[in-house]
């Protein structure tokens, strides 16, 4: 594929990608994905580190719930990467347990994780933006349809309510979206999940297949090429029909 650069550079110039939690499954195949682009990309990782990351990406640490951390990246990292095009939030944590095994401070640890902290995050990002930019944030089927796990389903679902309403009270300035997966095959996730549920969500996705992280990312980078330039406040369920 031809890069960005090698199409008209003024035509398509480098955009500034900011990705959050770029070691998520699918963080490399994003951060490779913008990189083959030629944009510049800014990753963040809690260790400030990501192996294999291509040439010219800055990795940076950012930990959601350190208001420091957040602080630095907004008024000290970014200034100096220059103003954004894109920022693509990947991070968030399922703990998969049922309400009864949850204790206060693991539902409040969950629910800044997946939102309350990439609030907070995208409101000290606001002037970083360039006009127009546009921001990418991974809610999930169970955002839609509940989960075994009600705690990580209402954080994603508070995030699609945010983004909607975002996009409806910061457009043109800002374009908001998400993307809304069910189950990623070879996650952490998918991983860390019994066998039976796995099965179960495999079943009930009438397609037969789950998704890959190589073909969300193929997707998150997709969106943002200019085509999609009108695409504000919507929510891209990606679940093979396990939803509808
Ligand atoms: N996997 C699935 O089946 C599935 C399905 C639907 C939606 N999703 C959503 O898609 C996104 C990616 O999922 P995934 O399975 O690829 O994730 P993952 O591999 O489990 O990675 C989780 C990511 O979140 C980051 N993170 C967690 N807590 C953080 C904190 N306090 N500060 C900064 N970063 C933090 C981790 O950073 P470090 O590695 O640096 O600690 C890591 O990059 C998540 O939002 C998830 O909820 C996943």
């Amino acid at each position: 594929m031809k890069t960005r650069t090698e199409r008209a550079a003024d035509e398509a110039p480098p955009r500034r990608v900011l990705v959050i939690g770029a070691s998520a499954s699918l963080g490399p195949d994003v951060v490779e994905g913008f990189c083959a682009l030629g944009d510049h990309v800014l990753a963040t990782t809690r260790s400030g580190a990501l192996a294999g990351a291509c040439g010219g990406v800055r990795v940076e640490s950012l930990d959601l719930l350190d208001a420091a951390s957040q602080d630095r990246l907004a008024e000290r990292v970014l200034p100096s990467f220059g103003a954004l095009d894109v920022a693509v939030f990947l991070a968030g944590i399922l703990p998969g347990k049922a309400l009864a095994a949850y204790d206060d401070a693991l539902m409040q640890q969950v629910m800044s994780s997946n939102f309350t902290a990439q609030a907070a995050l995208l409101r000290r990002l606001l002037p970083h933006f360039k006009p127009g930019a546009q921001v990418w944030m991974l809610s999930s089927i169970s955002g839609d349809r509940g989960s075994f796990d009600p705690i990580y389903a209402a954080s994603k679902a508070a995030l699609i309510a945010f983004v909607k309403s975002l996009a409806t009270w910061l457009a043109p300035a800002l374009r908001v979206n998400a993307l809304a997966p069910a189950l990623i095959e070879g996650s952490a996730m998918f991983e860390a999940m019994a066998p039976a549920r796995r099965s179960h969500h495999l079943a009930s996705t009438p397609t037969g297949r789950l998704s890959t992280p190589a073909e969300l990312a193929a997707v998150i980078v997709n969106l943002c090429e200019p085509t999609w330039s009108n695409l504000n406040g919507q929510v891209i369920r990606i679940n093979g029909g396990a939803h509808v």
